[in-house]
């Protein structure tokens, strides 16, 4: 059992920010990760579209054998979790819930922002984690969804980043928060430019590294299985992917194919109405 891989998904290259952490904590694991880098983004999709591409997604690294799914785009865990959930007989884990504990352990006085893409703050998920947690968090939401083409840019630490953020980060400064989630795979990218507008007093929470604290509790024994192997598929653009991941990884990906996910609609548990809405 153990010397299956763990499977992540993403919509496309930024979460290698999540696989880094993953990897940096399991040596020894075979890792598989798969990049949605034919239909990236999915920050501006509608809801219903981002739990049919993540069905998919967990189908395939399912295909590949995959002993848990690690869903870490925070677009795709902020609204398809249940569904996945409810349609895999593994365990899947998403940054939400992690992200949200790890803001509430770091938090003072309760007053919380959390920055995404679109789709990921107007789902309410992180909102709603932190206030199960601590119902009288004060959340401040704020979607950045010129960060993502920022660090594919590799414009993290440019002065337009810089003058981006804080155009985004204002209202949340305002509103003096003093923690910040870091909600998309993205983000951790941009952290020291994020640090700059922010100041120090500010707690950054990085939910890439706040998913790999908790599958350590859930993978206990790990350090004495698999290989450390990693495999990497895509659903397009392989090149612009090796790439990215050069940079963001700061080493070569070595066994990289793209494949066609276009067979696999699955439709055996189908989406909910309320889940699509
Ligand atoms: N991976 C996405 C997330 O973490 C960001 C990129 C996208 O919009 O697909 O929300």
């Amino acid at each position: 059992m153990s010397r299956r891989p763990i499977g992540i998904f993403d919509s496309g290259v930024g979460g290698l920010t999540v696989f880094r952490e993953i990897r940096r904590r399991f040596p020894h694991e075979d890792i598989v990760y798969f990049g949605d880098t034919a239909r990236v983004p999915y920050g501006p999709k509608s809801r219903g579209t981002v739990i049919d591409y993540s069905v998919q997604n967990a189908r395939f690294l399912r295909q590949q054998g995959a002993k848990i799914i690690v869903v870490a785009c925070n677009t795709a865990a902020s609204v398809a979790l249940p569904t996945l959930e409810r349609s895999f007989d593994v365990p899947v884990i998403g940054v939400i819930e992690p992200g949200a504990l790890a803001a509430e352990k770091l938090t003072r006085r309760h007053r919380i922002g959390v920055i995404g893409t679109e789709g990921t703050i107007r789902s309410g998920a992180y909102q709603k984690a932190i206030q199960r947690l601590y119902p009288a968090a004060e959340v401040i939401a704020q979607p950045c969804p010129l960060f993502v083409p920022l660090a594919e840019e590799g414009w993290e630490e440019h002065p337009v980043a810089r003058q981006i953020a804080a155009e985004y980060l204002a209202p949340l400064l305002e509103a003096d928060i003093d923690t910040l989630v870091l909600g998309c795979t993205h983000y951790p990218i941009l952290k020291q430019t994020l640090r700059q507008v922010v100041g120090d007093h500010i707690a950054l929470v990085d939910s890439a590294e706040a998913v790999s604290t908790w599958l350590v509790d859930m993978l206990p024994h790990s350090e004495s299985e698999g290989v450390g192997r990693d495999e990497f598929f895509v659903s397009d653009n392989e090149e612009k992917f090796r790439r990215l991941a050069s940079r963001i990884l700061d080493s070569e990906v070595d066994r990289l194919q793209q494949v066609s996910l276009g067979e696999t609609w699955y439709v055996e548990h189908p989406i909910t109405p309320e889940e699509r809405a």
